[in-house]
């Protein structure tokens, strides 16, 4: 399957605006950055890909219709904010 060339490196400040404007509901008010960063310190997500299944999850869970693009993007955000996986 061919994939699009801007899909390889995720637009990461786009990944920044998608969670502003649809996960910060939960995620900002009344958690906010602290929160993530305990939830990283904790440990929860063992790597890259069981963050992005996580992101994937309350993607889904929210009803959001999300393709690949704009999980991976919110992942390397997320990963880049909070995570640091490799
Ligand atoms: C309806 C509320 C709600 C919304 C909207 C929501 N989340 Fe969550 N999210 C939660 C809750 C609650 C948890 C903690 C679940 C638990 O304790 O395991 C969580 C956990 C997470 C975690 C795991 C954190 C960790 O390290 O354990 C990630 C990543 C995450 N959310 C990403 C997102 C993203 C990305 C979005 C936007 C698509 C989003 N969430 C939208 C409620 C929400």
């Amino acid at each position: 399957m061919a994939i699009p060339a801007q899909a390889e490196k995720p637009d990461i400040s786009w990944g920044g605006e998608l969670f502003a404007e649809n996960c910060s509901e939960c995620h900002m008010v009344p958690h906010d950055d602290e929160w993530f960063k305990a939830r990283a310190d904790a440990g929860n997500m063992a790597d890259l890909d069981s963050l992005r299944t996580r992101v994937q999850g309350c993607a889904n869970n929210f009803n959001l219709p999300w393709f690949d693009e704009e999980v991976d993007a919110v992942t390397a955000w997320m990963n880049q904010e909070y995570y640091g996986f490799d």
